[in-house]
């Protein structure tokens, strides 16, 4: 019997592991992928069971773009009225726990995109991140152009933009597109242990933790200090907080009841 499903969802302790699969078309992420990924996501988001959530792919491909052939004769009118990439792919955004995306192989286009869109990226030695939309007369028009110079600078993300160019995880580290690289063969252990630790913190300061980095990209600094220090002081409200620096200063560790 064949598995057709685009996607693999378990958990391991309080981590979400979510894995593409579309082997035949290198996790070409297709509407049933990206409808998927989405519940996936948000059925994570909502357990409180669960702390953190990775996203993996193969060995050869994190995701090598948006599906080619199922785009290729879409018209103005589908993509408008269907609310192309926007109707699910956003679904991304609205996460509130921290997202890993664990890439090895190709993520290429829409599979950069997608890992871009994540909180944290560990890449394989083996991955090779490149927005070769051009190559298609398109453009990376899944949030491509506005997260990739704000991760990597203006000067590198116009580069990859305009000329399709392919960097290997050592240059994606270098360039900051990256958080980590580690050996293929510990790519997924490295991740869990990580997502592990992750979680293993108190829900709701990584939650504040997240919302207040993402407005350091999206908000003017006196705007975004603002959103940090109101997030500090809301920790204050918040038993976890008190339980870590009272562990801190009893010399024992923090048991965390998330909330
Ligand atoms: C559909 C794809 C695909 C894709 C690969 N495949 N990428 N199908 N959409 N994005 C399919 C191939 O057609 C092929 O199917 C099979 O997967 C294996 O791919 P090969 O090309 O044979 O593998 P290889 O020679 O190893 O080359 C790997 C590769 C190449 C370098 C990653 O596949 C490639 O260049 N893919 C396209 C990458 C790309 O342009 N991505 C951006 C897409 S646009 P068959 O049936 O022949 O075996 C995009 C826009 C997002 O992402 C934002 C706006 C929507």
């Amino acid at each position: 019997m064949t598995d057709d499903r685009p996607l693999r969802v378990e958990t391991q302790g309080r981590v979400g592991l979510i894995t593409l699969h579309r082997p035949q078309q290198l996790n070409a992420l297709n509407d049933a992928l990206m409808d998927a990924l989405g519940e996936a996501l948000l059925a994570f988001d909502a357990d409180p069971g669960i702390g953190a959530i990775v996203i993996t792919g193969s060995e050869k491909a994190f995701a090598a773009g948006a599906d080619i052939e199922a785009m290729a004769d879409l018209t103005f009118m589908d993509v408008t009225q269907g609310q192309f990439i926007t109707r699910n792919w956003e679904t991304i955004r609205s996460v509130r726990k921290p997202v890993i995306a664990a890439v090895a192989g190709y993520a290429m286009g829409g599979g950069c995109e997608l890992a871009l869109a994540c909180d944290v990226i560990v890449a394989a030695e083996s991955a090779r991140f490149a927005l070769p939309e051009i190559k298609l007369a398109m453009l990376p028009g899944a949030g491509g152009t506005q997260r990739l110079p704000r991760a990597i600078g203006k000067a590198k993300a116009m580069d990859m933009c305009l000329s399709a160019r392919m960097l290997d995880a050592q240059e994606a580290d270098r360039y900051g597109l990256v958080s980590r690289v580690v050996p293929d063969a510990e790519l997924l252990e490295r991740t869990l242990v990580l997502a592990t630790q992750i979680a293993a913190f108190s829900l709701p300061a990584l939650v504040a933790i997240k919302e207040s980095v993402n407005r350091a990209w999206e908000s003017p600094l006196t705007e975004g200090i603002l959103f940090e220090r109101r997030a500090l002081y809301g920790r204050f409200a918040s038993s976890d907080a008190h339980e870590g620096m009272h562990a801190f200063l009893d010399k024992r560790k923090p048991a965390f009841a998330h909330r």
